[in-house]
């Protein structure tokens, strides 16, 4: 919806009178060959060959650029980007090798700098030897905004020593249905979470000014533009139908918080919401992004996503048709990984008619003003030198506090920590995997290269031996994956081993889960765990040993029959190169535990609710003959996570028992360490509108704050909110707020107060 000008979000980025000059500067020297040019990005595997060189004795594979390759596409077509890797991630030098060569290229038969861009999902994942942190699941987990900043910064810095200044990262797609194969890649269920770390990150990854990023700042890509996370048939790039307060009240708001927060450009999502692909929604793309956010940013698609119009969605009838609905619905660039047909069919349709001369030069605008925010055009590549700190300790040491809170302990009877000389049985596929531990989108799209790159990182078994002492450490999977093929496929398990292995051990730790895996190839028919595993705790748990439980998985699978032959449960999610380490201290009580669910557990199959469900999903039997309640269930919810020490909450409070819009109130809460260790506990503040014009959400988190406290320690931890955060988006898809009670809750407490006014936002979004 296009806005009054009174109605109009304030620049996203405030314009740079310089930069503007120079965007009109170059843009009048480009031919039309140029410009459809610039909107085309190409995949870097197609420019390059496969090298091979005897080296001491051994064949060694590898990689190089082919200027010839180069020559023929960038030169001749005139292309503004390039992506990814060739298969597996490069090393620094060969990066800091075919950069420059992409780049001389580039200003020498274009004048333009080329923009490389690459997944760098937590931490650069696609440079060998940089600093891995925890997936963005668990980074989330941490309810701790501060530290994706700083892994925003690392992996910028290291990004940058790799001569590579974009990244596609943050992902932002609301992780709501546990089905879906790429839950893990974002930050959870929770709009208000999700949106602070985008915050968080845009800051780490492009620094304070958005109009001039330093030679430590890559660009962002904030994906995938939106609603992808909610596939009806939980499938990857299947369609999604979501309701219209729904996607503009909790879908879009994290790309809204990005985009206020500077983010440079934006991927969008390869699906459909609602029967329209969002690469041919002008809706979403021009109205809602570009025009309401008065943004002047660029958008990407995803992979092939143009083709996909005509190839998967049929919305097309050829590829040009595709590129003529896509370019016309605001799409910038194409990320048409293989082929440079895009350049021709754009020309044509432009010298057709069928798309304005007035949008390419908005499309290109948009891409010049990105290399020249980057600083691109004065300094197309980084110099090596400038980055001495690629994968120091003290990266490598934010990377392991960062797994530290994101683990998180679900349940304990007493059993953790562990006592020191406990005798241990290490079981499960997970046990002793790098590969698990991190996931997909690591060295390589599926992970699947990880136990080469990262072996000498330390495996669940290592850091167990590590800190509890190799003889006191025994290895009996039971049950192990298969490394070819599917990531879920798994050996014939050898289960009475481990029954038999347990006979010599105190405590059996079962590491159970998934392998890694990424987008469709990690499509799943069942959310159970698997078969195998749930029998090998059952076997184990038969034994008469108490079990730990350690979920390591991208996604929460059912565990429903096995969590009570537990003793105590952990879920590590994704936690990256130094999650074991983490684990380890954490087990031993060398450290506290203070990650929390930032996705609800289920606990059956059709209950797949979110914390925030709708009221009128849980409701009592009503008076009469037929009973018409309703239940949700689930494994854990939202927010749960327990510490080896304990948290009294008193004196919850409001400084107004009425507001009006326009206000901002506080709500306050005491949190007093009563245990005997320090430890850190996220406060997280609840608001529930308890009566509105559409069903109201049960309750929805307005405020977080994560706050360290010793043995004994007390604090009050404030909120401060402005009223208009406790609006919704109503049935004719407007922000309202609405007069009547509601009810605030923390710890275990509540407290009402009482809105006196409505109001209704004619914006689409909320300004004030
Ligand atoms: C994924 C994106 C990714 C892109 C480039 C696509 O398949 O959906 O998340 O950024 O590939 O690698």
């Amino acid at each position: 919806m296009a806005q009054n000008p009174q109605n109009r979000h304030s620049p996203s980025i405030p314009r740079d009178a310089q930069i503007e000059k120079e965007v009109e500067n170059t843009l009048k020297g480009m031919t039309l060959d140029d410009k459809v040019g610039q909107m085309l990005q190409l995949d870097l595997g197609q420019l390059g060959r496969q090298t091979f060189a005897m080296k001491g004795g051994r064949l060694e594979m590898g990689w190089s650029i082919d200027s010839l390759k180069l020559d023929s596409t960038i030169a001749r077509y005139r292309v503004g980007s390039i992506l990814n890797v060739p298969g597996t991630a490069l090393t620094l030098g060969e990066f800091q090798k075919a950069v420059p060569v992409m780049q001389d290229i580039s200003m020498r038969n274009l004048g333009i700098p080329t923009i490389y861009g690459l997944d760098q999902n937590h931490g650069a994942s696609y440079v060998q030897g940089a600093t891995i942190f925890p997936q963005p699941i668990a980074l989330a987990a941490t309810f701790n905004p501060s530290l994706a900043t700083v892994m925003g910064q690392i992996c910028a810095y290291e990004s940058r020593a790799a001569d590579c200044p974009w990244v596609f990262n943050p992902t932002l797609d609301l992780g709501r249905d546990p089905r879906w194969s790429r839950i893990w890649e974002s930050y959870g269920e929770d709009p208000l979470l999700e949106s602070e770390m985008a915050r968080a990150l845009v800051r780490g990854y492009q620094g304070d000014d958005p109009n001039h990023l330093g030679k430590y700042n890559v660009a962002v890509s904030v994906k995938h533009y939106f609603g992808y996370g909610a596939p009806f048939s939980g499938k990857d790039r299947t369609p999604a139908y979501i309701s219209e307060p729904m996607l503009r009240q909790k879908y879009f708001e994290p790309f809204k918080a990005a985009i206020e927060a500077g983010a440079l450009t934006v991927m969008v999502n390869s699906a459909s919401i609602n029967g329209v692909p969002v690469h041919a929604s002008h809706r979403f793309l021009t109205e809602w992004l570009k025009e309401d956010l008065n943004w002047d940013g660029m958008i990407l698609t995803d992979w092939a996503d143009i083709d996909n119009l005509y190839t998967r969605e049929k919305v097309a009838k050829d590829k040009k048709d595709a590129i003529r609905i896509a370019i016309n619905a605001g799409i910038d660039m194409s990320m048409d990984p293989y082929s440079t047909d895009f350049c021709v069919l754009l020309k044509e349709l432009v010298e057709e008619g069928a798309v304005s001369m007035e949008r390419i030069d908005d499309a290109v605008r948009r891409i010049l003003r990105v290399k020249y925010r980057l600083g691109l055009f004065d300094m197309p590549d980084s110099n090596p030198d400038d980055y001495p700190l690629f994968a120091c300790d003290s990266f490598a040491m934010k990377s392991l506090d960062a797994a530290l809170e994101a683990e998180i302990l679900l349940k304990n009877n007493g059993i953790l920590p562990l006592k020191e000389g406990t005798r241990i049985l290490l079981a499960g596929p997970n046990a002793n995997s790098m590969r698990c531990l991190n996931g997909g989108w690591t060295y390589t799209w599926q992970g699947s290269n990880t136990e080469d790159i990262a072996r000498h990182y330390n495996t669940i078994y290592e850091a167990m031996c590590n800190r509890f002492g190799k003889d006191n450490v025994i290895l009996e999977q039971g049950v192990t994956y298969r490394e070819s093929g599917s990531y879920d496929a798994e050996n014939t398990p050898d289960i009475e081993r481990a029954v038999a292995a347990a006979a010599e051990a105190d405590v059996i730790v079962a590491c159970i889960g998934e392998n890694s895996y990424c987008e469709t190839p990690g499509n799943l028919t069942d959310l159970w765990l698997s078969q195998n595993q749930r029998d090998l705790v059952k076997a184990l748990a038969a034994t008469g040993k108490p079990v730990v439980l350690i979920l390591n998985e991208g996604r929460p699978r059912l565990v429903t029959d096995i969590e009570p032959l537990a003793g105590a449960v952990v879920d590590i999610l994704l936690p990256g190169n130094y999650g074991a380490d983490a684990l380890a201290m954490l087990l031993a009580g060398d450290a506290n535990f203070s990650g929390k669910l930032p996705c609800t557990y289920p606990k059956e199959i059709n209950s797949l609710i979110n914390y925030d469900y709708k009221v009128s999903e849980q409701t009592s039997t009503m008076a009469g003959a037929y009973d018409y309640d309703a239940k949700v269930t689930q494994m854990w919810p939202f927010g749960f996570g327990l510490s080896y020490t304990a948290f009294e909450y008193s004196d919850l409070r409001i400084d107004k028992a009425e507001f009006a819009p326009g206000d901002f109130i506080t709500l306050s809460v005491n949190v007093r360490n009563t245990g005997r260790m320090a430890g850190k506990e996220s406060v997280l503040f609840y608001s529930s509108d308890l009566v509105a014009s559409i069903v109201p959400d049960c309750r929805r988190l307005c405020s977080f704050e994560k706050v360290s406290l010793e043995p004994g320690e007390s604090r009050t931890v404030k909120a401060t909110i402005p009223v208009s955060s406790l609006a919704f988006v109503g049935a004719d898809g407007k922000w309202v707020l609405e007069k009547g009670d509601f009810v605030f809750t923390c710890g275990g407490m509540s407290v009402p107060a009482t809105c006196t006014a409505d109001k209704k936002w004619d914006s689409p979004n909320i300004l004030d």
